[in-house]
């Protein structure tokens, strides 16, 4: 393409070094669409007649048409998409030489990697939804059950399992919001700014920006190809998404050991070892969390890409493709397989109130009964720490110990201290605003139903 100023071909081995064929070729369909609303705006213009534009729009169709059919195969001599969708089109039909009017590859590349983004995350965005319903599902399939919540991976307080879900619910609700941002960041149209500086012929930037379905064009030529914060905005909304599957993963994963086996995952979504025949493994929690680190290492190797670019557009920003894709295929991937595989979680909850009933979990709950009884809160607190430390020494659990054993520790107790002592009540107690209480679970369950909405 730049043949006029150069002497000699590009060395074979400098061609294979900078071709960006074999990344950018996926994004052929939005090169195209870049493309035909370039073409239209030219037709509109006057820079081309409508006649001129027709015919290219044809041809461009016509590769889009080769391309789908298996007809075309790029080449990396042509060293990207757009120079190799060109080349077609100027063999189908030679007014294609004119389609590069007023236009360069960094506010092509711009334009096109924008609208591959905005379409990937689109379909992002409904299967995150997706998501969100199953964790809505499972809370109110779990609403009444009940499991060990922990803190310092101690047992802490007893909680709904339909509460555990809605806490991810919370943080993959935040992560729409990340993605709604990320679409935000994109939705302006590069095409127009030229190489760096705009251009000398009358184009219009408002309508290319309308044909693509971009809400305006952007404001500043130098800024528009030097630009990826678009990029790093996706990057950060899936090395969050990312950090929060896997931290659901290490739970799930600790839960479904012997040890805890209060969860059971379904045998569809476990493997088994080729040496040990008892193994059911929870591979998919285990990969999902394997895979985080690429995703945070792309946010990464984009933020360290750009550190030391200046303004505008430099070659280095052709690397900038590769960690996009991974980080999209991963994160699509794990959205999908985790939807699939937490509807089918199941929570045994025999054994997740065994493991509850020898702790001391409700603990507060005995202090905050004192606490009723106007004893000051510090003082309920050295008391039922006192009788805990007891009941440890003598080997005893609390739902053991008799009125009388109660009453020689902590005088205020009563008759009602006995019948708020199961896991049951300790959790249908806590009816503050956000807490575990199943009513306030249920509610947490519509609103969060009416937000989907
Ligand atoms: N393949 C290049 C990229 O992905 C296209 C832009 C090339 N521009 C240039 N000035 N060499 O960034």
């Amino acid at each position: 393409m730049w043949h006029g100023r150069f002497k000699q071909d590009t060395a074979k081995i400098v061609q294979d070094f900078t071709q960006s064929l074999d990344i950018d070729w996926r994004m052929y369909e939005c090169d195209i669409q870049g493309s035909i609303a370039h073409v239209r705006m030219l037709g509109k213009t006057g820079l081309l007649t409508l006649e001129e534009s027709e015919k290219i729009e044809t041809g461009l169709n016509k590769v889009l048409q080769e391309i789908h059919e298996g007809k075309f195969t790029p080449s990396e001599s042509l060293e990207d998409v757009h120079m190799n969708i060109e080349s077609r089109l100027t063999q189908i039909e030679p007014l294609g030489a004119k389609l590069h009017t007023a236009r360069s590859r960094n506010d092509q590349v711009a334009t096109t990697t924008r609208l591959y983004l905005r379409e990937r995350l689109r379909t992002l965005r409904v299967e995150l939804s997706e998501l969100l319903k199953a964790l809505i599902d499972n809370a109110e399939r779990h609403v009444n059950v009940i499991i060990p919540g922990y803190t310092h991976m101690q047992q802490a307080q007893p909680i709904s399992m339909g509460h555990y879900w809605l806490s991810w619910l919370e943080a993959f609700n935040r992560d729409l919001k990340r993605l709604d941002n990320a679409l935000d960041s994109l939705n302006e149209s590069p095409l127009g700014a030229g190489a760096l500086a705009g251009s000398t012929l009358p184009i219009d930037r408002e309508l290319t920006a309308k044909i693509m379905g971009f809400s305006s064009p952007t404001r500043n030529s130098l800024d528009t190809v030097a630009n990826r914060d678009y990029m790093l905005d996706f990057h950060y909304f899936a090395s969050v998404l990312m950090t929060h599957f896997s931290r659901l993963c290490t739970d799930l994963i600790t839960w479904n050991t012997q040890e805890f086996a209060f969860i059971i995952l379904p045998d569809e979504f476990c493997t088994g070892s080729s040496m040990m025949p008892q193994k059911k493994n929870p591979d998919v929690l285990e990969l999902t969390r394997g895979k985080t680190g690429q995703v945070v290492g792309n946010l990464f190797d984009l933020l360290m890409n750009l550190k030391g670019l200046p303004m505008t557009y430099n070659r280095d920003l052709q690397e900038d493709k590769r960690g996009l894709w991974s980080s999209l295929d991963t994160t699509e991937r794990v959205i999908n397989v985790m939807s699939a595989l937490l509807t089918r979680v199941e929570v045994d909850e025999v054994k997740a109130i065994a493991g509850l009933e020898k702790g001391y979990s409700l603990a507060t709950d005995v202090a905050e009964y004192l606490v009723m009884k106007g004893v000051p809160f510090r003082e309920a607190h050295l008391q039922v720490g006192k009788l805990v430390g007891w009941c440890i020494e003598n080997n005893l659990a609390f739902d053991e110990l008799t009125l009388s054993q109660w009453r020689e520790h902590i005088p205020e107790a009563d008759e009602d201290l006995l019948r708020i002592l199961s896991p049951r009540e300790s959790v249908r107690r806590r009816n503050v605003f956000g807490a575990t209480g199943f009513e306030q679970v249920k509610r947490q369950i519509n609103d969060a139903r009416k937000i989907l909405q």
